[in-house]
């Protein structure tokens, strides 16, 4: 049954990346458990409106899980305390009345804030254009099934596909490495039939890329999987390493 609930919010306030953030405290009051932890923060951004005070700024867009537009750091865990749960799908049943929570916004020197909660996430757009696509040409729609994938590697495929590109895994990660998110884009494309063909130059360009952003190297932490909101397995990093090192062999 849904209740109501109140909360004081210690949120992360910074103007841009070049300003000094700080930590303000807010109340978030009448908050239904029903709503989603967006849906609480809009309460409180309407409020903050209403007293002629800025809104606390955060990224969102789809609000179903699916488009890996929001994201947030709460009480030191991205994405929030369930496992394998975007920000948007983060409902309030899961707080307790009178809790008090530190929210702020991915830390890592690749995702530059550019205000309050939401932070510049277009290394990850960068390290996509470097070698995450297919450009032989793979027929029509009706050429699908013309290509057959053994079951396990289209489960593969399929697992590593779900990557949504928050970012969590960087954030969660002592080292700030993308590895995990590096990882499912190249594995999803390398281990179809379509994407053998520029397997090699896809391992090594993305990681270069994912290097000249300055995300940090994998020191199996394992902190990546568990935030990640798609449950997506460490276990690919290994196999992205096994990509690269045949990569680095045929250079
Ligand atoms: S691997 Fe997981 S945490 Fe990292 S960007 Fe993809 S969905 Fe987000
Ligand atoms: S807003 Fe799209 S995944 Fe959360």
């Amino acid at each position: 049954m849904n209740k109501i609930i109140n909360l004081t919010l210690k949120v992360w306030r910074q103007k841009n990346a070049q300003s000094q953030g700080r930590f303000e405290t807010y109340k978030a009051e009448g908050i239904d458990t029903a709503m989603s932890f967006l849906e609480m923060l809009d309460v409180v951004n309407e409020r903050l409106t209403k007293e002629g005070r800025e809104p606390i700024a955060f990224d969102h867009d789809c609000r179903e899980g699916i488009c890996g537009a929001c994201g947030a750091v709460i009480n030191g865990r991205p994405h929030g305390p369930l496992k394998g749960t975007t920000l948007c799908q983060l409902h309030m049943r899961h707080f307790k009345d009178g809790q008090t929570l530190v929210i702020e916004p991915w830390r890592a020197g690749g995702f530059p804030v550019l205000k309050d909660l939401a932070v510049d996430r277009s290394a990850f757009d960068r390290v996509m254009q470097a070698g995450g696509f297919i450009s032989v040409k793979t027929g029509q729609a009706c050429d699908t099934n013309a290509v057959a994938v053994p079951k396990d590697k289209a489960d593969t495929a399929m697992d590593t596909a779900e990557c949504i590109g928050c970012g969590a895994c960087v954030a969660a990660c002592p080292n700030a490495s993308a590895m995990l998110f590096v990882a499912a884009k190249v594995v999803h494309l390398n281990i179809l039939p379509q994407g053998e063909v520029e397997k090699d130059r896809r391992a090594l360009n993305m990681v270069k890329q994912m290097d000249a952003e300055g995300f940090g190297n994998c020191s199996n932490a394992y902190q990546c999987e568990a935030a990640c909101p798609k449950e997506i397995s460490v276990e690919h990093i290994a196999r992205l390493n096994k990509y690269h090192r045949q990569a680095t062999r045929q250079d």
